[in-house]
């Protein structure tokens, strides 16, 4: 059953058939055009950037959390199943491969690109992560096996503690992905180093 429909969303094609495709993944409150200036990453890839289709008091997410950093799992679950579906579709429909995408999320964002990372790993090929939590940890490890992971976080940051992130790049390698972590002088909000880290990262892996 075809879930494209389901997500708002922004497909940009690059007009390319063997581009690369970012998908853009927002914070809490942001919608599916908030990102797209980090298109700037990988110039000349796919964009694919949804809406998160949880209303939290208006602000659009990807799935229900109960308080601040304490998810609904059950609704994770099933949103992460959802999304995935919809990347799946959606690359069936623009002939694009979810092997070669990287999903870049921020915060909200970044958790549910944990969640399909460790739940549907077939709608991803690599990740990059700002300010991210520990999503959930899974009852079977998914395998990950040198799949590209950036974390890049804040030192300051009020939301996510360094303990949460060495325990998300520790379940992440776990399942045997290639997890580096990058650490920049900010609180919770993206800052330009982040970018500048992501873009030198994502070329990286683009070499190899
Ligand atoms: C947020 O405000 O989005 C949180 O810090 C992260 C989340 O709830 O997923």
């Amino acid at each position: 059953m075809s879930s494209a429909l389901t997500f708002e969303h922004v497909f940009k094609p690059a007009g390319n058939a063997s581009a690369h495709t970012l998908l853009l993944l927002h914070g809490t409150g942001g919608n599916e055009h908030d990102l797209l200036p980090l298109g700037q990453l990988m110039p000349g890839a796919n964009l694919l950037s949804p809406r998160g289709q949880v209303l939290e008091n208006g602000m659009p997410r990807f799935f229900r959390r109960l308080a601040e950093g304490v998810f609904d799992i059950e609704d994770l679950k099933f949103r992460a199943a959802e999304l995935a579906d919809f990347i799946n579709d959606t690359g069936a429909k623009h002939h694009f491969s979810t092997r070669d995408l990287t999903a870049v999320g921020f915060s909200n964002g970044a958790n549910i690109a944990g969640a399909l990372l460790l739940l549907r790993p077939d709608a991803l090929g690599a990740a990059v992560l700002f300010r991210a939590m520990v999503p959930l940890v899974p009852d079977t490890l998914p395998t990950l096996t040198h799949t590209p992971v950036l974390i890049s976080n804040g030192r300051i940051d009020p939301l996510v503690s360094a303990e949460e992130t060495e325990q998300l790049a520790a379940l992440l390698r776990s399942a045997g992905a290639s997890v580096e972590v990058s650490w920049q002088n900010s609180g919770h909000e993206l800052t330009d180093r982040d970018v500048v880290t992501a873009r030198e990262w994502l070329a990286q892996q683009r070499a190899r």
